[in-house]
C-alpha cells in the first residue's frame, strides 16, 4: 500500500506540476483529494487491513494527502497573486489627473428676490399668506369690486378653465380670502405665481406677483408711502428713484402705479423702460370700501392700503437682464451667473 501510496503521490505532484490554469489545478483536486478521488479509495482500504497496520498506514495516507493538498493550494495562491499583478496593471490610476469638480445648485434668480422680498417684509411684521393658483372668479374680480359687466375686466388678459374658474391673473385674489377668514389689524403680504395671456421681453404668461396690504383703524396714504419707499430703498439701495403715479384698480381709491429709476440704462433710456428711465414694477393704492363691504368689514371704521408687485420686473433690474424670458428658458450658461 506505501508504495502505492508513493506512486500515487509522485503521479500527482507531476500532474500539478504541468497544470498551467487554477482549472486544472482543480481537476486534479479532484482526482486526487476528492471524495471519489485516489485517497478516497485508499481510505476505504484501511477496514480491510489487520488492526496493527491500520495506524501507520492511515498516517501515511494523510501524510500523502497533505503533502498534495498543500501543492494545489500554493498553485492557487500563485494564480491569485499573478491574476491581481496583471488587474494592477491594467487598471493603473493615474492620480496626477485633476478630480472631477462637483457642481452645487443654486436658488434660481425669481426665487432669490423673492426670499428678499419676504425678508424685507418679515422684518416690518408682516404675516405671509398663500392662495389657490385656480381660483374662482369671486375671489379674483368679483369681491374686488370688478362687477361682471365692467370693463376693467379687460386690464388683465384671463385663462379661464371652465364656468366660474380661472387661473388667477394677480395675487389681488388672497385679499379678500384673508379678510374674510380673519379681522383687522392686518399686516400680510401674499407671494405666488399668476397667469395672463401676455408675451413680450417684459410680459410672461406666467409671472410671480407679491401682493401686500395692511388693514386697521387709521391707515393712511402716507402710510402706504413710507413702507413702499423703506421697501424699495433696501431692495435697490438708498438712491433709488421712486415715483408714484396716479392710476386705476377697481379695488383701490386712490390708486397709484409705482415706478423706480431703470437700473439698466441709469434713466437714459434703454429698450426694457422704453426709452423713458423709468419701470413700472407695483400697483397701489388704498383699499376700496366695496372690497371691505365684500368681506363684511366696516368701511366707516376701517381703512388699508394695499400694492402688488412683479418679481420678475425686479429680478430684472436687480441683476440687469434686459429679457424677461430668459428667466423661463432654463439655460444653465444663463442662470449659473446669479
Ligand atoms: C395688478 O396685478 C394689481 N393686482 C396690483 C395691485 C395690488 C394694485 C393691490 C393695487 C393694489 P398690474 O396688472 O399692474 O396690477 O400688475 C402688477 C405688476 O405685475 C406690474 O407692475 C408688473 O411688474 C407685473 N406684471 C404684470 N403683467 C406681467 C407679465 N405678463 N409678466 C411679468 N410681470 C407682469
Amino acid at each position: 500500500m506505501i508504495r502505492r501510496l508513493e506512486e500515487l503521490l509522485k503521479e500527482a505532484l507531476e500532474e500539478l506540476k504541468a497544470a498551467s490554469t487554477p482549472d486544472l489545478v482543480l481537476q486534479a483536486k479532484g482526482k486526487y483529494v476528492g471524495r471519489k478521488g485516489g485517497i478516497a479509495s485508499f481510505l476505504k482500504e484501511l477496514g480491510a487491513l489487520p488492526p496493527e497496520e491500520r495506524k501507520s498506514a492511515g498516517e501515511a495516507i494523510n501524510r500523502v494527502k497533505a503533502e498534495i493538498e498543500t501543492g494545489i493550494d500554493r498553485l492557487l495562491d500563485g494564480f491569485k497573486s499573478s491574476d491581481r499583478d496583471e488587474k494592477l496593471k491594467k487598471e493603473r490610476v493615474d492620480i496626477t489627473l485633476p478630480g472631477r469638480r462637483i457642481v452645487s445648485g443654486r436658488l434660481h434668480p425669481v426665487t432669490q428676490v423673492m426670499d428678499e422680498i419676504e425678508d424685507i417684509f418679515l422684518g416690518l411684521g408682516f404675516d405671509i399668506a398663500v392662495g389657490p393658483e385656480v381660483e374662482i372668479d369671486y375671489y379674483n374680480f368679483e369681491a374686488l369690486n370688478f362687477p361682471s359687466d365692467h370693463p376693467a375686466r379687460d386690464m388683465q388678459d384671463t385663462f379661464f378653465v371652465g364656468g366660474d374658474v380661472l387661473l388667477r391673473t394677480h395675487t389681488s385674489s388672497v385679499q379678500p380670502r384673508v379678510m374674510e377668514a380673519s379681522r383687522p389689524p392686518l399686516r400680510v403680504i401674499a407671494p405666488g405665481t399668476v397667469y395672463r395671456k401676455d408675451s413680450d421681453i417684459t410680459h410672461s404668461p406666467m409671472f410671480h406677483q407679491v401682493e401686500g396690504f395692511m388693514v386697521d383703524s387709521r391707515i393712511t396714504f402716507s402710510d402706504l408711502k413710507g413702507t413702499l419707499a423703506h421697501f424699495l430703498k433696501s431692495l435697490f439701495g438708498p438712491k433709488t428713484g421712486v415715483r408714484f403715479r396716479p392710476s386705476f384698480f377697481p379695488f383701490t381709491e386712490p390708486s397709484a402705479e409705482v415706478d423706480i429709476g431703470c437700473v439698466i440704462c441709469r434713466g437714459s433710456g434703454c429698450r426694457v423702460c422704453k426709452g423713458t428711465g423709468w419701470l413700472e414694477i407695483l400697483g397701489a393704492g388704498m383699499i376700496h370700501p366695496n372690497v371691505f363691504r365684500a368681506v363684511k368689514y366696516d368701511p366707516e371704521s376701517v381703512t388699508g392700503f394695499a400694492f402688488g408687485l412683479g418679481v420678475e420686473r425686479i429680478a430684472m433690474l436687480k441683476f440687469g437682464i434686459d429679457d424677461l424670458r430668459l428667466l423661463f428658458e432654463n439655460d444653465l450658461r444663463f442662470l449659473k451667473q446669479f
